[in-house]
């Protein structure tokens, strides 16, 4: 049992450091052994109680001051005029898309984006836009390719109105677009009369690597979907920021796909705390994914990734494991592992520590 609600727990008591928040029961963090990604992160204990407390109204009218505050603070965080809650990600980026576009656009894409990759093909579906793919080095699109896939003003094109960076890029491996990198696709978007919309589900990941204010990165960009429920821990929801005429769209988009939220700043609350006290400490998913890395890579296992943030991707094949001595041999250590062929994702995120890190390592070395 968890949080607040239950004060006869003994030894239970809540951390509230600068740069930290976590749960701790006989002063160890709440584990959550579980490499498949930073989406099975759970909601502090302050989360939980910002929830419980949260002041709420229909937010379909404006009327929930909880949802009012993060779209307030998170626009301000990003330097933008506005922003949106949206249940999802997946939400953030169809809204926003849509937003930038009509019927029988053209986007532009990188090819392993999730967006393009993974999101349901929402964007033919509900946008019907045409996808233009452009093959990145690990996540970076070179501002050439995307000049070149621009289509010329011909009466047989469609249209190019919008240009999709991710950044941290996950299928590249959690790979960080520097401001220079955001600069130059924001530079010939522009040349080209083109929207920058960024996917940045782990743009704070990106900024925590840079050491830079997340302020710098969305400066070279019309919106950005970013996500409160990957590495920042909270339970629900992503935010869209934009320019007021842009985010107006959004909110009419968000309320046609059925997300027009009612009393949700129970779930808004949460997300307040996540952007605005769980940021810091992503650079410690940082060092534990370079710690995993460094370790697998010691026992034999290859790490397939340049890791630059909280994703360790890893190829087994060298050690003679398949997918099933991989996932047994983390099930008998309590870890969560989902290996697929020859490798398999790691993520690192809230609820795993250094100590955590240590001995599944050793775990895996005696198996192998
Ligand atoms: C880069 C990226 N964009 C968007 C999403 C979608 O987020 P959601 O799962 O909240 O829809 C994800 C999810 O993992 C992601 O990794």
């Amino acid at each position: 049992m968890i949080g607040f609600l239950s004060p006869g727990v003994p030894h239970l008591s809540y951390q509230t450091g600068v740069e930290h928040i976590k749960l701790t029961i006989n002063n160890r963090v709440e584990k959550n052994l579980d490499f498949r990604s930073d989406t099975v992160t759970k909601p502090s204990p302050e989360m939980r109680e910002a929830a419980y407390k949260a002041e709420v109204g229909d937010d379909v009218y404006g009327d929930d001051p909880s949802i009012n505050e993060l779209e307030r603070v998170t626009a301000k965080i990003f330097n933008k005029e506005a922003s949106l809650f949206v249940t999802s990600g997946t939400m953030g980026n169809a809204v926003a898309i849509l937003a930038h576009t009509h019927r029988g656009d053209e986007i532009i894409l990188e090819e392993r984006s999730h967006i393009y990759v993974n999101e349901v093909g929402g964007l033919a579906v509900m946008g019907q836009l045409m996808s233009r793919t452009v093959q990145g080095v690990k996540g970076h699109m070179n501002p050439d390719d995307i000049a070149k896939a621009v289509r010329a003003d011909n009466i047989h094109y469609p249209p190019t109105s919008l240009l999709c960076v991710e950044n941290t890029h996950n299928s590249a491996g959690g790979i960080v677009l520097t401001v220079d990198q955001m600069k130059s696709y924001w530079d010939v978007a522009k040349a080209h009369d083109l929207n920058v919309h960024l996917d940045g589900a782990r743009v704070f990941n990106a900024a925590v690597a840079l050491g830079i204010d997340v302020k710098e990165i969305a400066q070279y960009t019309d919106t950005i979907q970013l996500c409160l429920s990957k590495g920042l821990a909270a339970p629900v929801g992503s935010m869209v920021v934009g320019s007021q005429d842009v985010i107006d769209k959004a909110r009419k988009y968000r309320k046609m796909l059925g997300g027009g939220m009612r009393q949700a700043g129970i779930i808004a609350a949460p997300g307040l705390i996540a952007i605005t006290k769980m940021v810091d400490r992503l650079a410690d998913d940082h060092a534990t994914a370079k710690l995993l890395a460094d370790g697998l890579t010691k026992i034999g296992i290859k790490v397939v990734n340049e890791v630059q943030t909280n994703m360790v991707y890893v190829d087994f094949s060298p050690v003679g494991w398949t997918a099933e001595d991989w996932n047994k041999a983390c099930a008998e250590m309590g870890w969560k592992s989902r290996g697929r062929g020859t490798g398999t994702r790691l993520v690192t995120h809230y609820g795993i520590e250094e100590e955590d890190i240590k001995s599944f390592l050793e775990g895996i070395a005696k198996r192998v």
